[in-house]
């Protein structure tokens, strides 16, 4: 077995396709230590930097010393810690929906969703570009598979008219596509829905926090609040802690309870990072500040990119592609950026297509003007060396 694997891996190398780890630790919201030099961290999915903020630091803290570090069984076996049942209430509350269930990750929620919820009859469209975990879940599925092209409507609904299923119908997107930053036209989605009576799942792990009014969402922002069939997002990111939701009405979440494996069957979250999640969805309804200051972050930055003649695609919020194409090139582009004290990762196959390596640059609300500016003259310095500007 080792032969063969060293034989992969080798070829793995020879593409430049490559991954080790980096071992790191954060100095502040946006700052970290690697190889004890300091690195402006520009791939970070904290959008709003709570991660580090003190009331969602405290509020984790106090859970340690009052619910212990870990939970040590699974919620069906031993019982639920009462935190969950005071955030899946609220959650479901701030986001529009009638009931929700914490699933450990975003992974798992979406493993969960798919694999549990279709049937063999049912027949899934899902997006071209839906994130792994999305993918990874209709493969444990027994339903059929159709994709459409990316964002493509008129594709989807050539698509759901041609399907004679006996089953159900499914459409599954993000919201906010992962390594793209571009958005779904959840609007002509949901007309869809409406006219051919389909059922959406929608993955909104990069839009909470970030995108609407109060930062519930692509949803929000589209007018359709609490309105999809079941929505699934993450604490991990905006929201600076970690674990994922599930958001539905009462049978289909009384029927995860029941059927998930990825919910049923591993250890239920420790008592810090409920708290943490609870402590952050606190903040991001009483204070909207957060919001306001990422997306003035948000526009400076993708302002001054467009205006040195970076194309950054259809994305529109913190998440900023900068595709380079060739796997070697964008490695050697990422080096450069690491040698100027920017931290960031190449991202190359299978994560996104071939020929389509990128580095995926994140902007976030603790970047300082300077840190922005600093960033930005790096990037379009390096841009020019590498022919893409
Ligand atoms: C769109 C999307 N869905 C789901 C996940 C998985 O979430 P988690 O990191 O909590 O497992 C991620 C990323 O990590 C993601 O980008």
């Amino acid at each position: 077995m080792k032969q063969r694997l060293s034989g992969t891996l080798k070829r793995i190398k020879e593409k430049g396709n490559y991954r080790t780890l980096k071992y790191i630790k954060p100095i502040s919201a946006t700052k970290i230590l690697y190889n004890s030099k300091e690195y402006l961290n520009l791939c970070s999915n904290s959008y709003l930097s709570l991660h580090m903020h003190p009331d969602i630091i405290n509020a984790a803290k106090r859970a340690v010393d009052e619910y212990g570090a870990g939970t040590c069984s699974s919620r069906s076996v031993s019982g639920s810690i009462d935190i969950y049942e005071g955030l899946e209430n609220e959650i479901a509350k701030f986001k529009g929906y009638r009931k929700g269930l914490i699933f450990s990750n975003g992974y798992m929620a979406n493993i969960g969703i798919i694999s549990t919820l279709t049937e063999k009859e049912d027949v899934i469209f899902s997006d071209e570009l839906n994130h792994s975990s999305l993918i990874d879940s209709m493969r444990l599925s027994h339903a059929k598979k159709m994709i459409y092209k990316h964002r493509d409507v008129n594709d989807l609904e050539r698509k759901v008219k041609k399907e004679k299923a006996k089953g159900k119908k499914f459409v599954v997107t993000e919201s906010v596509f992962s390594m793209d930053g571009d958005i779904a036209p959840i609007k002509d989605i949901y007309k869809l829905k409406e006219q051919y009576g389909f059922h959406v799942i929608i993955d909104e792990a990069h839009a909470t926090g970030v995108f609407g009014k109060k930062g519930r969402g692509v949803e929000e922002l589209s007018g359709l609040a609490g309105r999809m069939d079941v929505h699934m997002a993450t604490f991990g990111k905006a929201l600076g802690s970690f674990g994922a939701f599930v958001l539905a009405d009462e049978v289909v979440i009384e029927y995860l309870v029941n059927r998930a494996r990825t919910f049923m069957y591993t250890t239920a979250l420790p008592a810090s990072s409920l708290a943490a999640s609870m402590a952050a969805l606190n903040l991001i309804k009483a204070d909207t500040s957060f919001k306001k200051e990422l997306w003035g972050n948000i526009h400076y930055m993708r302002n001054n990119l467009v205006k040195a003649g970076f194309d950054l695609k259809d994305s529109e919020g913190p998440i900023v592609p900068i595709v380079v194409g060739e796997d070697k090139k964008t490695l050697a582009m990422q080096e450069i950026l690491m040698k100027k004290g920017l931290f960031l990762q190449a991202i190359r196959p299978p994560t996104v297509p071939e020929g389509t390596s990128r580095l995926r640059l994140t902007i976030v609300r603790g970047f300082t003007k300077d840190d922005m500016d600093y960033a930005m003259e790096a990037f379009i310095d390096t841009g020019k060396k590498m022919g893409l500007i």
